[in-house]
C-alpha cells in the first residue's frame, strides 16, 4: 500500500505540520481517490489557520482546490476511471481529514470533480474548485439568487436582466462573472482600473472602480436602465457589504444581496434581502459541476481565471509558504503549489 503524508493544521494559531497520515482505503460508492499534482490556496486556509470557527474541529487537513490523477473510484462512479486527470473540490474542513486537500492522496466526491482538458495544466485546473462552487451557490442555489442555470447555447444578456458582481477581480468574482454571463445575464462588475480589461474579457459589459466615491450612484444609475436580478458581493471583506446594500436600497425592485462575508447586525436596510453564501447543500449546483463545467472547459468557453502563480517551493512543504503569500493579498491571481 502507498504511504500518505498530509499538512496538518493541529490547532488555530499554529503553522502547518507535515507528517504521515493513513492512506485512504475506503471509498463510498460516489467517491474517488485522487493523487494531487497541484494545490491552490484560498483565503479560508489562512483564516482557519489563524482563527478557530465554532463549526470546525482541529486537528484538520485544510485545502479545497486540487488537481491530479484518479487512483481509484467508488463502484457507482461512471464519469471517471483510474488514471484520469481531474480537478476536484476537497471538503476536508467539514467532511473529515481523509477529504482534506493538503495531502498526497485525497478522497473527493465525484460530483465535484471534472476532467482536465488536454490543453490545461494541473496548476491551471487547481484554480477553480472552491471559487467555482461558491460562485455557483451564490448565483444558482435556490437559497440565494436562484438565477437560471448557465448554458453554453444561451446568448449573453438574453435574459434581459443584469447582475452586479462586486469584487469581480477576486477568484470568486471571476468565476461569478463567467457563470452569470453564461446564464444569460448582463454582468456589471467592480474592480480596480488595472483589471477593467480583464473583467470585460471574462464577460462583464460594464466595470466600475470600487474605490471611486461615486461608485454607488454610478451603479444605481446603470441598474435604472435594466432589471436587476441581484447583487453578489464576491470580495472585499465586510467593508464592501455596505455599498452593495446601499445599491440595493436605492434600486427599484426586490433586490437580493448575497455576500461572501458575514452581515453585521443592523446593517441591512429595511426592504433589502441579504444573506451570506454558504455551500452546505450542494444539490442545486450539481448540474453546474457535472454538465456545464466539463462542456465549457472542453469547448474553451470558460477561461482559466484567476491566473495561477506557481510558487517556487514544491510539494506539501510549499503550502505554508503559499498561505503566507496569499495572506499578503493578490489581485486577479491564484497562489498554486505543484508537487514537482
Ligand atoms: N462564504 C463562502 O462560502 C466563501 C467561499 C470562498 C471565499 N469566500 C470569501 O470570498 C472572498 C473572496 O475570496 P477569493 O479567494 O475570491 O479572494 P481573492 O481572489 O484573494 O480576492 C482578491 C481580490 O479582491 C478584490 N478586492 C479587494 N478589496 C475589494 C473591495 N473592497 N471591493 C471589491 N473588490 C475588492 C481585489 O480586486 P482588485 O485587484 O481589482 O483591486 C483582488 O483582486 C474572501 O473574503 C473569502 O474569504 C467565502
Amino acid at each position: 500500500m502507498p504511504t500518505n503524508r498530509a499538512a496538518w493544521q493541529d490547532a488555530a494559531g499554529e503553522t502547518l505540520t507535515i507528517r504521515p497520515t493513513p492512506y485512504p482505503t475506503t471509498l463510498s460508492p460516489t467517491q474517488i481517490l485522487i493523487k494531487p499534482s497541484a494545490w491552490a490556496i484560498n483565503p479560508c486556509d489562512y483564516m482557519l489557520q489563524d482563527t478557530a470557527l465554532p463549526f470546525v474541529k482541529y486537528p484538520l487537513i485544510l485545502g479545497e482546490d486540487i488537481s491530479g490523477t484518479v487512483i481509484e473510484t467508488g463502484h457507482c462512479v461512471t464519469r471517471f476511471k483510474a488514471n484520469d486527470l481531474v480537478l476536484a473540490f476537497a471538503q476536508g474542513a467539514f467532511r473529515g481529514a481523509h477529504m482534506g486537500g493538503f495531502q498526497e492522496y485525497v478522497v473527493a466526491e465525484a460530483s465535484f470533480a471534472c476532467l482536465l482538458p488536454e490543453y490545461m495544466k494541473f496548476s491551471e485546473g487547481a484554480v477553480f474548485p472552491l471559487c467555482f462552487t461558491t460562485a455557483s451557490h451564490a448565483l444558482f442555489n435556490s437559497k440565494f439568487l436562484a438565477l437560471p442555470k448557465p448554458d453554453l447555447d444561451i446568448g449573453p444578456g438574453s435574459s434581459g436582466k443584469s447582475v452586479l458582481i462586486w469584487g469581480g477581480a477576486s477568484a470568486v468574482g471571476m468565476n461569478a462573472i463567467q457563470l452569470a454571463r453564461a446564464a444569460g445575464l448582463e454582468v456589471y462588475a467592480t474592480a480596480s482600473p488595472r483589471n477593467f480589461e480583464h473583467m470585460k474579457n471574462l464577460g462583464a459589459s460594464r466595470v466600475f472602480d470600487y474605490t471611486s466615491e461615486t461608485v454607488v450612484a454610478e451603479i444605481v444609475a446603470a441598474f435604472g436602465k435594466s432589471a436587476c436580478a441581484g447583487i453578489f458581493q464576491a470580495a472585499g471583506a465586510e467593508g464592501s457589504v455596505k455599498p452593495c446594500l446601499d445599491i440595493a436600497d436605492r434600486t427599484d425592485g426586490d433586490i437580493f444581496v448575497v455576500t461572501t462575508t458575514p452581515l453585521a447586525e443592523g446593517l441591512v436596510p429595511e426592504g433589502v434581502r441579504a444573506k451570506m453564501v454558504f455551500g452546505d447543500d450542494h444539490d442545486d449546483i450539481l448540474e453546474v459541476w457535472e454538465k456545464f463545467l466539463p462542456q465549457a472547459l472542453f469547448q474553451k468557453k470558460y477561461l482559466i481565471a484567476p491566473e495561477p502563480v506557481v510558487i517556487e517551493q514544491k510539494g506539501l512543504e510549499g503550502i505554508q509558504e503559499g498561505i503566507y503569500i496569499l495572506r499578503k493579498g493578490v489581485s486577479a491571481k491564484k497562489i498554486v503549489v505543484v508537487v514537482d
